[in-house]
Order: C-alpha cells, then sequence, then structure tokens
C-alpha cells in the first residue's frame, strides 16, 4: 500500500516536471551603457542581492530547475525583471526611474531582497549598514 502510494507520488513530481515557467530570454547583445550606475559600493550591493531577479544576470540554482519549486523562483525572476531590471535602466523615463527609487527607500528594510530568497542565500544578506548605504542612494536620487 505504501509502496504504491510513494510510486504514485514519484510519478505524479515526475509529471510536474513537464510544466515549467519559461523567462523569457535576454535580447542577444545586452547594452553595457544601459546599465545603471553608481559608486562602486553601491554596484556591489546591487549585484549581489539584487541581480538575481533584477537583471539579466541570474544565477539560477539547481531548484530553480525542480518543480514545483522552480514555479515560485522563476515567477520570481520573471517578475523582478519586469519590475525593475537594473540592466536596462537607461532605457527608462525619469518618472519611472523616480519611481523605483522611491520603491527601493520603501521596500529596502523589509521586503526587498524577497525574504524568502535570503532564506536560500545567505550571501546576499544585507547588514543595517548596506540597507541604509541603499536607502541614502535612492533618497538623494528622488528628485
Ligand atoms: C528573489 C527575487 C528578488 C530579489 C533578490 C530582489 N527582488 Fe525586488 N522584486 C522582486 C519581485 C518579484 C518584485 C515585484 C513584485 C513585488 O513587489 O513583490 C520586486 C519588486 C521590486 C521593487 C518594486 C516594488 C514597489 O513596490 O515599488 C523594487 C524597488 C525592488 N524590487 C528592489 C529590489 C532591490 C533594491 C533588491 C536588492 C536589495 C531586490 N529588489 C531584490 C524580486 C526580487
Amino acid at each position: 500500500m505504501l509502496k504504491t502510494i510513494s510510486l504514485w507520488g514519484v510519478g505524479a513530481l515526475l509529471l510536474l516536471q513537464a510544466i515549467q515557467i519559461d523567462i523569457p530570454a535576454p535580447p542577444s547583445t545586452i547594452d553595457k551603457n544601459n546599465e545603471i550606475k553608481a559608486s562602486h559600493e553601491i554596484m556591489g550591493i546591487l549585484r549581489s542581492s539584487c541581480y538575481d531577479c533584477h537583471s539579466y544576470q541570474t544565477k539560477m540554482p539547481w531548484y530553480g530547475n525542480v518543480a514545483p519549486i522552480s514555479w515560485e523562483v522563476r515567477a520570481h525572476i520573471k517578475d523582478g525583471r519586469r519590475w525593475l531590471n537594473f540592466q536596462e535602466w537607461e532605457g527608462y523615463s525619469e518618472e519611472k526611474k523616480q519611481k523605483i527609487f522611491k520603491g527601493i527607500v520603501k521596500t529596502i528594510n523589509h521586503r526587498m531582497p524577497l525574504p524568502m530568497y535570503l532564506t536560500m542565500h545567505e550571501e546576499a544578506e544585507l547588514t543595517t549598514e548596506q540597507r541604509d548605504e541603499i536607502k541614502n542612494w535612492a533618497e538623494n536620487n528622488i528628485k
């Protein structure tokens, strides 16, 4: 009985693998000039804590390919890029940039990076000082 149930379980998991969320492929040429420009320090923080979801430079973890976890991971990447892609920055209108800077001030202390992501990515965790730095940087850019 147990054996039958677990076989069904394995079968179901295998079937789930057929369903994947596709992340749109990055453009074949990425214009380096479009990337956001900030101090070396700020860029370091953005790259290590935000780029997985807010740039084309996603380091996909192994579980990013295993359904059903991958649905969540990929949805975050897809959504994250759509909201904000630091490598598309210069293509944004001034209005959108302002909205994002305000969004950063609003979210850097709790919602961003996504808490669930941080449970799997210790290296992306920010110290209070780093969060303050990002916040100050964003605030200074608000007109
Ligand atoms: C694990 C993926 C992930 C990481 C890492 C991540 N984000 Fe996000 N971000 C998202 C998703 C998904 C959204 C859109 C939906 C939402 O608001 O939850 C988003 C939305 C945002 C928004 C718009 C929110 C608003 O309400 O205006 C800002 C600003 C933002 N992220 C900044 C950052 C910054 C700065 C970092 C790094 C410190 C970061 N994010 C790291 C996934 C991520």
